[in-house]
């Protein structure tokens, strides 16, 4: 199907029942519809928004164009949990259906505020002339899940200084006061964060630029997040336009976070390190966090990157988010560990404990296509070791540990059909260590590796054959003890 600027902009209320239902199918009929991770009825899911906990539940928004698997007209899909893992699809939260957002409710994110959450959102609007009017806008969500939008923008013009791009706002409450964070890009054409101020959420007062230091770093923030963890301020952001350096920005866009002293909102200064990326593997943009009722910073990221085409495409569908996340401080660095909740997804269990030398090795009860595997390599004398998964006849996904580079490998160059190959097919990242664990959660068509107690997390999406379900491990030039668990995950 070719997609007219009239296709991507159809109203949802146009298409008839019997167009969806067809769609439907066309999605189910996919092999690569994922079994425990969040994702489109159909078309296409992007950056998750509006993450939080209210009224007893978690709540998380995402952004969806229903009609194929394109960037089309944006709407804010909801679903809620209790758990953050069994996740209750609810429908479409907020549609465009004004001037403010004719071309898209685009990323945002959400507050509770006198008993209602309130969901705060970039409005993207078009003229003839195809130019873009972003404006910051706000709809509120009562108890029943009811959800209003208020009539006019909270923030209705681009402060000066800064292009159409400028979006995509963050809040948060700090003494007393809310702040939230845009992303934005200066007419000198870099991209940077900016700040507003509200005691009510409804009037914004625009405080200026956040000094980051990063003069020069890509040409647009996108979806920033501000947060503060173990006495530490952190900014989290999506930059567009970085170079790809050795290991480093290998994707077509970047994700990831500064970290230093806590943000001085007087003289809107953050001091900090350098720029880390959060995941280090293919598939990952724009994460949103939240805080939840047991303290815990919570992550959650969009499984995909824009401009790339994606073997489900064709399924009339693209994306999924990634697994939640724990963030956690440690020495300048977030560790990211998988929410103590996706252990209620453990089925049934295998284990083992041998030496490998030398070999590759399958062990019984080791495979399957949706699972958790948990691998611990101690005593390493092997140059390289680590697992392959959803083994076949000609294919196969390597996570390993190359003990003379002192690096992670996350290799899909023979996971089955191939997705952003421009980018490389293989992702190395550093890690020194004596002992090396793996924290694996495969599904249908992905992949998320926690390394060393999520001191590194690699994820990736792949789409192998239905039949290739083998787990084999390895060791070269050497041997190392292995220690593993698996769990299958059952689809519910
Ligand atoms: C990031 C992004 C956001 C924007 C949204 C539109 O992926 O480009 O900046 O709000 O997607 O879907």
């Amino acid at each position: 199907m070719e997609w007219t600027k009239e296709a991507r902009y159809r109203e949802l209320e146009d298409v008839t029942k019997e167009e969806l239902t067809a769609l439907e199918k066309i999605v189910n009929e996919c092999p690569w519809r994922q079994t425990y991770h969040i994702q489109p009825i159909t078309g296409l899911l992007n950056d998750p928004n509006g993450f939080s906990y209210y009224n007893g539940e978690y709540h998380l928004f995402y952004q969806w164009f229903p009609l194929g698997p394109v960037h089309g007209l944006k709407h804010w899909y909801h679903t809620k949990s209790k758990d953050l893992v069994h996740w209750e699809n609810i429908g479409v939260a907020i549609k465009p259906s004004n001037q403010f957002d004719s071309h898209g409710v685009y990323s945002g994110s959400a507050i509770e505020h006198e008993g209602n959450l309130f969901l705060i959102y970039t409005g993207n609007t078009r003229n003839e002339k195809w130019e873009r009017f972003p404006y910051q806008c706000l709809a509120v969500m009562d108890q029943n899940g009811k959800v209003t939008k208020m009539d006019k923008p909270i923030v209705n013009e681009v402060p000066k200084g800064y292009t159409d791009h400028f979006r995509d706002p963050k809040v948060w409450k700090q003494d007393g006061h809310y702040y939230a964070i845009i992303g934005a890009q200066k007419e000198s054409g870099t991209g940077c964060v900016v700040l507003y101020r509200s005691s009510d959420l409804k009037e914004w007062i625009f405080a200026g630029e956040i000094d980051t230091g990063l003069k020069d770093f890509g040409y647009m923030w996108e979806c920033p997040d501000y947060f503060e963890l173990g006495g530490q301020g952190i900014l989290l952001f999506s930059p567009q336009g970085l170079e790809s350096k050795g290991d480093h920005f290998q994707n077509i866009y970047q994700s990831g976070y500064v970290i230093g002293s806590p943000i001085d909102l007087q003289k809107k200064q953050l001091i900090h390190g350098e720029f880390q990326e959060l995941d280090r593997g293919f598939d990952f943009y724009a994460p949103q966090t939240m805080n939840d009722p047991q303290g815990r910073r919570i992550l959650v990221g969009w499984m995909g990157l824009p401009e790339i085409d994606y073997p489900t495409d064709r399924n009339g569908w693209a994306h999924c988010l990634t697994l939640p996340r724990e963030l956690l401080v440690r020495e300048g660095k977030l560790y990211q560990k998988p929410v103590k909740e996706l252990e209620n997804l453990r089925g049934e269990k295998s284990e083992a404990e041998i030496t490998v030398k030398n070999e590759f090795v399958s062990i019984n009860g080791f495979s399957g296509e949706a699972y958790e595997l948990f691998a611990e390599f101690s005593e390493i004398t092997a140059q390289e070791f680590g697992i392959e998964v959803r083994v076949g006849e000609h294919e196969k996904t390597i996570i390993k540990y190359d003990s003379n580079e002192k690096k992670v490998i996350f290799d899909r160059s023979h996971s089955g059909q191939s997705v952003g190959k421009d980018f490389g097919d293989i992702r190395k990242c550093r890690l020194d260590a004596k002992t090396v664990t793996f924290q694996v959660f495969v599904d249908i068509s992905s992949v998320e590796v926690f390394v060393n107690n999520g001191e590194e997390v690699l994820t990736g999406r792949i789409f192998p054959q239905q039949n290739s379900r083998g787990i084999q491990f390895f060791a070269v030039g050497g041997q190392t003890n292995l220690k593993a668990m698996k769990w299958n995950i059952l689809k519910d």
